[in-house]
């Protein structure tokens, strides 16, 4: 069943993504993901959709329809709690602070636009339909706020490129981030 994303679930949430998706946000921790998520909701941009089976988190997808800024809106809802986690990560990982300012540099950050941010299904649960179902409900949810047309990025080396080509999405550019190649997908809602 998808549902909206609620409080409660905001734990799994940040678990499954930690454990299935790769990049900088994930290695700050779960700690951090759960206030990231927490924040989202209080963020009328951002809509998360959870795949649950018997009250457990299987998936989920969270998208928003413009991700210009996106850094500083979430940091400013909670800064004091945002700072605590970044001191606390930083200094045991003093050598990752690079990483972190180059995060900011995002090009979606910049340009801004509607975007699928992340999409994950837990690994033992994929391939039966749960991936499709997700991008569907955030196409319907896009297409009700207005949107044509949103883009994603994912790393070239990610098997889910497969995905998004299977999905109808369309290659529209590739860049550098964080010295590894990143793919720009483009999908155009059609009515
Ligand atoms: C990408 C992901 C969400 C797909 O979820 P899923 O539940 O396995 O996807 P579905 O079962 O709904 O697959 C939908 C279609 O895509 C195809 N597909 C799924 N994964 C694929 C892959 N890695 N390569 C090629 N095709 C793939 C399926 O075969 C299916 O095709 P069909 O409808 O013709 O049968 C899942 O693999 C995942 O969580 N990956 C790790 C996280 C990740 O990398 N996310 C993307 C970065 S944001």
């Amino acid at each position: 069943m998808i549902t909206r994303l609620r409080k409660e679930q905001i734990k799994q949430l940040a678990k499954l993504h930690k454990n299935e998706l790769s990049g900088f946000l994930p290695e700050l921790g779960e700690k951090f993901l759960e206030m990231f998520y927490r924040t989202s909701l209080d963020l009328p941009e951002m809509f998360t959709f959870i795949e649950e089976e018997k009250g457990k988190v299987r998936g989920f997808v969270s998208n928003i329809t413009n991700s210009k800024g996106l850094n500083k809106k979430i940091f400013i809802k909670r800064p004091l709690r945002f700072l605590l986690i970044f001191l606390k990560y930083f200094i045991s990982h003093p050598g990752q602070l690079r990483k972190f300012f180059t995060i900011l540099t995002y090009p979606g950050f910049k340009e801004g636009g509607a975007e699928l941010l992340s999409i994950a299904v837990g690994r033992n649960y994929r391939l039966k339909g749960r991936g499709r179902r997700l991008f569907e409900k955030s196409r319907e949810e896009f297409s009700l706020r207005g949107i044509k047309t949103f883009k994603i990025s994912v790393y070239e080396r990610l098997p889910a490129n497969g995905f998004y080509k299977k999905i109808g999405c369309r290659l529209v550019d590739s860049f550098d981030f964080m010295g590894e190649k990143m793919n720009y997908y483009e999908y155009k809602i059609k009515n």
